[in-house]
């Protein structure tokens, strides 16, 4: 038996702090051996207080029980929760080469929680399979959960060897099994180890059982791995967690999650879009730090006195997160009522607290099989994409480009429900449609009011806003009841997207962003015609409702939203420019409707149904919503 080593203290906690740490997270179903298998690690590394050992072992053999490492575990465990030992949350185990924490320790309940809560994220996971059950649905569930997660670097190891008689066979067959699964979910595996827990083979220990096996064991595999990619290499992401006001000076506390910065830098503080230069860093452990690097915990006051408050994300500007109110999630949900459409829970977001309302959900993933299927809620224990929608713009990443900033985890009724990983795909950036770059504007008032345009015009200015997918009619309608307006005598104008693409918007294309930015132009012009004392009827697809958002804050009062209705399938049946048939064949990417998500307005001011009408009821509808809300006694008659 290797010397035991003593519980881990201050002191050793200290030296730990010289060393090289690595966070592994132990995968696999109670019944797989997780407790007997951290147990026998933490035995055969040395790394069990003293005495703990023989301590449980007296005890079952006076209770006549034989010795079970998982009643090891769960004194460990014990212990813990009442703060006997003075690291509460971790368990330590090291080798030669570093120091490890188990995130997860074993016959913890709260796994799931404890990994989406983010805090836990771990540079490995060491996933357990039983292998005289050999891989079953929670074997793939646990693989697509690390997946999910972002855990790059696996090692599989097939427990209780000596069930099925430590045969290489059967255990090339469980390999071949699980290796194709990983695959088809993009991960590969760095190692797959046959081990017997119980008896510590292949653990810190060659097995004499299985001469046949020639890679590493356990603790080498744990060694071979890499800690995980500096997160120094990505951007700046400081999101704040406090701001402390001493005499004169603000100091905003927060920590680095990703990238670095120093003295002098400019930041800039997301969704309030302030910026300022660092002046100074400020921590107890290091005075006169000038710089500071992901994983620490900084203080820093800024050069001018801006207002800045917990939940804001701090960044270089030329690399700042992404600002949305609507983005795409992965995520798993525990939460004990479903999720379902419209329910509004309470997400996390680095230091931010909002609520968020679950907008559309667009599938749930069997993890077994990977199949898709359509839901209206997502149940517990479920994996699903969803289209989550906050109130106010965040500030955010998408998981590929930052994994610290692009993950988020899910409250409801105070407890974590759910997390997940977040996608930006089909949505903008909505980050250069609230910037104002010009300065020193000073604003011109005017001396015809609109009530004097109104009184000569006959009717008040207006934005029409048609929105509604490719083929539902807005071009259509649009043009007739310009027509119809135009005979009575209103000064009535249409913008169209295809026309307008072709000239002021013509260096735009259909990315999300592009959208935002077509939108944004035409909502301004749309705007100035309302002012005017023009009707100005626009017909764009504009699919994202905060762009619509926008283009009524812009018109204000003048703005009216019509809501040209048309399901997919009528659309793609009239597709009366072959862009759907196009489309289908993959010769337009980002189609709206077919590749590009299209939001439906909840609060229009008229929804007009072109599946259930004919063109001429519609025209009458949009004519007579003109008249009522739009005409003075002059026109219209
Ligand atoms: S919006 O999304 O930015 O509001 P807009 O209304 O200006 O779109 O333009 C839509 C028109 O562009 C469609 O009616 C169609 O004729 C054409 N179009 C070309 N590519 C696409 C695409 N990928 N998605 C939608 N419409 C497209």
């Amino acid at each position: 038996m290797s010397t035991p080593a003593t519980t881990p203290d201050a002191t050793t906690q200290a030296a730990h702090l010289t060393r090289e740490l690595a966070r592994i997270v132990v995968v696999g179903h109670v019944d797989h051996g997780k407790s007997t298998f951290v147990g026998r690690l933490f035995h055969d590394t040395g790394s069990l207080p003293e005495g703990k050992f023989e301590a449980i072992k007296a005890t079952s053999e006076k209770r006549g029980m034989p010795f079970e490492w998982a009643f090891l575990m769960d004194a460990l465990q014990a212990e813990r929760d009442q703060g006997i030992t003075i690291d509460t949350a971790q368990i330590w185990f090291k080798t030669k080469k570093r120091d490890y924490v188990i995130i997860d320790a074993p016959g913890h309940k709260e796994f799931l929680k404890n990994m989406i809560s983010g805090a836990a994220s771990a540079d490995a996971a060491l996933l357990l399979i039983d292998a005289a059950e050999g891989v079953r649905e929670q074997s793939r569930r646990h693989g697509y959960l690390l997946h999910l997660l972002g855990v790059r670097q696996i090692a599989v190891l097939v427990n209780k060897m000596d069930l099925i008689g430590n045969d290489q066979g059967k255990y090339d067959e469980i390999v071949a099994t699980y290796r194709d699964y990983l695959a088809s979910i993009g991960v590969v595996a760095t190692h797959f180890i046959p081990i017997a827990a119980r008896g510590g083979d292949n653990l810190v220990n060659r097995s004499g059982d299985m001469p046949w096996y020639t890679g590493p064991t356990v603790v080498e595999a744990l060694d071979d791995f890499k800690p995980s990619a500096p997160s120094a290499a990505h951007a700046l992401r400081v999101p704040i967690q406090d701001v402390y006001k001493f005499d004169e000076r603000r100091i905003l506390v927060g920590r680095v999650e990703a990238g670095h910065f120093k003295v002098g830098d400019r930041l800039i503080f997301s969704p309030s879009n302030k910026s300022a230069r660092v002046q100074s860093i400020e921590t107890w452990s290091a005075p006169g730090l000038t710089e500071a690097e992901a994983g620490r915990s900084v203080g820093f006051t800024l050069d001018e006195q801006i207002f800045v408050e917990r939940g804001e994300m701090a960044s270089h500007e030329a690399d700042a997160p992404i600002e949305t109110d609507v983005f795409r999630a992965r995520l798993f949900w525990l939460g004990r009522q479903p999720l379902e459409i419209g329910r509004e829970v309470k997400l996390k977001l680095g230091t931010l607290d909002v609520p968020v309302r679950v907008q559309s959900i667009e599938a749930v993933i069997d993890t077994g099989d990977l199949s898709r299927r359509t839901v209206a809620r997502v149940e517990r224990n479920d994996v699903a994409e969803v289209v989550l929608r906050t109130k106010r713009l965040v500030a955010l990443d998408s998981f590929t480009s930052n994994p610290q900033t692009g993950r988020f985890v899910i409250v409801d009724d105070y407890d974590i429900a759910g997390g997940g990983i977040i996608s930006m795909e089909g949505y903008p950036d909505q980050r250069q449609s609230v910037t104002r770059r010009a300065t020193n504007l000073v604003h011109a008032e005017y001396e015809i009011d609109r009530a004097a345009r109104a009184r000569r015009n006959g009717h008040h200015g207006a934005v029409l806003w048609f929105t509604g997918l490719s083929g539902a009619g807005k071009s259509t309608l649009a043009n007739e009841l310009e027509k119809r307006l135009f005979a009575r005598g209103f000064h009535v104008y249409v913008l169209d997207g295809d026309n307008v693409r072709n000239g002021l918007n013509a260096d735009l294309g259909f990315s999300p962003e592009d959208r935002a930015e077509n939108i944004r132009r035409v909502s301004e012009v749309a705007a100035l015609f309302a002012a005017s004392g023009t009707v100005c009827i626009t017909a764009f697809i504009s699919p994202y409702r905060a762009d619509r958002a926008r283009a009524r804050e812009a018109a204000g009062e003048d703005f009216h939203e019509f809501y040209i209705k048309a399901d997919l399938e009528t659309c793609e049946k009239r597709d009366p420019k072959g862009l759907y048939a196009k489309a289908r064949a993959g010769q337009i990417p980002q189609f709206t409707g077919i590749s590009a998500p299209y939001e439906a307005p909840d609060g229009a001011e008229l929804v007009v149904d072109t599946s259930l009408s004919g063109i001429e009821a519609c025209v009458d509808q949009l004519v007579a919503y003109v008249i009522e809300n739009l005409a003075l006694t002059k026109v219209g008659a």
